[in-house]
């Protein structure tokens, strides 16, 4: 399984040491949500912050914009040096228009769906992406409880990309732990976000050994 911590859940008190833990760690990705306090409830870190994490880590970065307009910033998240972007289909009036944006910047595109929003909303647009990003919460805090419904949307969205043949992967993000991951890996997800379960955790490196051998 292919693990992104969220650094969500890091204590930002002590930012170079956690990102250097996940340099340590088997982690394949780090996730970074940013957060404008419009399209979700809470407001977290921004570029600046972004650039910091980029210089210190060893791994890809996997961007979550929960924010309005997201068209507005790709030139700034690639900047950055990040190699995923995940832009919200419930952020984007011309979702087709920001993931062109995102691949002639040079990102990866990815399209995040909230819990609510159903799989077939993304028929027509698979084919251009590397990654779905499926919430299993609703965005904007971590620590939250999985939403057990998220296993029906990973299996339906397995089956829609085999059916387009798209190469896109699936990542799921909110609630995962071990109980909640295996049963992701079974429903067919490729990559698996965790922010508490990873950093609150006592031992952080053997709480992402745990998933990545999932
Ligand atoms: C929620 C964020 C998640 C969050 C996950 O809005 O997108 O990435 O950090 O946190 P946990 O794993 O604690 O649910
Ligand atoms: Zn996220």
């Amino acid at each position: 399984m292919i693990v992104s911590p969220s650094l969500l859940s890091a204590d930002f008190g002590n930012l170079a040491r956690d990102i250097e833990m996940i340099n340590h760690s088997k982690a394949q990705m780090l996730h970074l949500d940013v957060m404008d306090g419009v399209f979700v409830p809470n407001i977290s870190f921004g570029f600046p912050v972004i650039k910091y994490v980029q210089q210190l880590c060893k791994k890809p970065l996997d961007v979550h914009l929960m924010i309005v307009e997201p068209q507005k910033f790709v030139n700034q998240v690639r900047d950055c040096g990040a190699k995923i972007m995940n832009v919200h289909l419930e952020a984007c009036n011309h979702l087709d228009r920001v993931v062109q944006q995102i691949h002639d910047a040079g990102m990866k595109a990815g399209v995040t769906i909230n819990p609510a929003t159903p799989v077939c909303l993304l028929r027509d647009i698979v084919e251009q992406l590397d990654l779905v990003l499926l919430m299993s919460v609703n965005p904007g805090f971590g620590g939250q409880k999985f939403i057990p419904n998220t296993l029906n949307k990973v299996r339906e969205l397995k089956a829609l990309l085999q059916e387009k043949g798209s190469k896109a992967v699936i990542e799921v993000d909110g609630g995962v732990n071990e109980v909640t991951g295996r049963q992701l890996a079974d429903a067919g997800a490729d990559i698996l976000v965790a922010g508490n379960y990873v950093f609150k955790a006592e031992d952080p490196l053997k709480a992402i050994d745990t998933l990545v051998n999932l």
